[in-house]
């Protein structure tokens, strides 16, 4: 039986990937190491969290020992590493915690996986990344796996920062990596911060939908299933020491995405057409706002076969039911914090 660690496996992206494995590979035992910031929910795997080969463990990948000391308790065979801070308006005021989880943890688990395990054949260590480390583009052009980084926000900085000690790991001490750069996730379980969430969570409760600027960014959409299967590809096919980028194909500029949004809602709460779109309000736009992401996605395409499954208005359309039929679930996550953080007077434009 093999041991993989999953780290921010009660986040948006990492219980997708939790379920996945826990389901498919009854094999494998899954070890999820969370520490359960904000934004990490175990509710988020309440199907899952019985399952004889799950265990969850609370613990912080910023403390360096304690990382050293749970792979030596577990023996883990690979590692999937989701943790991180991921919230871009967050890293903007707060840009420390950025620093410590998404650099520092980082390095931890590479120490930790260079110094414990005694013999690299059979091992894998598994970075998820994002293509917001290759920067903004302009009206044309792609994303490949070959683009500079040209990282811009605190957020994408200290993700670019740990894709680079990932490959100096990889070439300075052999350590079996490979990495993968992701464009916007969305789907069930994803913390109403995002655009997504966000906008459905208020456009449910007839609060104002904030959109940055002039809703002309471009962002590409992927929905988070799609992205778990990549997951599992890359971590059981991809070569080490290659980056794989994943994209939907499936380029949005913000204000289109919020009108088609509108759409599905007013037709799902039963509202007459037009209502949501009312509550559109033009904001201040973010600091240093990335115009436009778009990934090529042909290597993963090509090399291991995988495409994403669900057209946008369909996946959109089952991301909006399932925040409709769990509403528990956003009560929860809004309780506390949330109104005082995320239900601030935005600045109109
Ligand atoms: P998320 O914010 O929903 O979840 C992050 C998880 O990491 C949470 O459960 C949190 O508790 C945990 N975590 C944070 N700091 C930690 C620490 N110091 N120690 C232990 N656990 C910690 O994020 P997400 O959207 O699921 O993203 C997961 C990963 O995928 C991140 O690495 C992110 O950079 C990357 N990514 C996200 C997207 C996206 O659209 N959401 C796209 C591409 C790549
Ligand atoms: P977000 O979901 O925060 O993801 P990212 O910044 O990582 O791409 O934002 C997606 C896009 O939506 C981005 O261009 C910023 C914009 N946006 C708004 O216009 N209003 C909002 O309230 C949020 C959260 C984002």
């Amino acid at each position: 039986m093999k041991t993989i660690l999953i780290t921010g496996g009660a986040g948006f992206i990492g219980s997708h990937v939790i379920r996945r494995f826990v389901k498919k590979y009854p094999d494998y035992k899954i070890v999820n190491l969370d520490n359960l910031t904000y934004a990490g929910n175990l509710a988020n795997l309440r199907d899952v969290e019985k399952a004889p080969n799950y265990e969850f463990v609370r613990a912080d990948i910023t403390a360096g020992e304690l990382m050293k000391a749970l792979f030596k308790k577990y023996r883990f065979d690979g590692v999937i590493h989701l943790a991180a801070e991921s919230h871009v308006d967050r890293s903007i005021s707060s840009p420390m915690e950025f620093i410590y989880a998404n650099i520092v943890g980082t390095v931890n688990l590479l120490n930790a996986a260079r110094t414990v395990w005694e013999d690299f054949s059979e091992k894998r260590f598994y970075h998820i990344s994002t293509d917001e480390v290759y920067g903004s583009l302009g009206a044309t052009g792609f994303f490949y796996e070959n683009t500079s980084y040209d990282p811009r926000s605190p957020y994408s900085a200290s993700k670019a920062s740990s894709d680079h000690l990932v490959r100096a790991y990889f070439h300075t001490y052999g350590l079996p990596t490979v990495i993968s750069n992701c464009s916007n996730n969305y789907g069930p379980f994803q913390f109403p911060e995002k655009l997504i969430p966000l906008a459905i969570h208020n456009i449910k409760n007839n609060k104002l939908i904030p959109v940055y600027g002039k809703g002309e960014n471009i962002r590409d959409w992927l929905y988070v299933e799609d992205h778990a299967v990549a997951i599992d590809q890359i971590y059981h096919e991809g070569k080490i020491g290659d980056t794989y980028n994943i994209g939907g194909h499936n380029e949005w500029k913000n204000i289109d995405l919020i009108h088609l949004l509108c759409e599905i809602m007013d037709r799902k709460l039963k509202r007459s057409a037009g209502t949501s779109k009312n509550l559109i309000t033009y904001v201040k736009d973010r600091a240093g706002h990335d115009l436009r992401y778009a990934i090529d996605s042909g290597k993963i395409q090509k090399e291991l076969g995988w495409k994403p499954s669900l057209q946008f208005a369909e996946g959109l359309e089952k991301t909006v039911e399932w925040y409709l039929a769990n509403e528990e679930w956003m009560k929860n996550v809004t309780s506390g914090d949330y109104q005082k953080y995320y239900e601030h007077q935005y600045t109109k434009r």
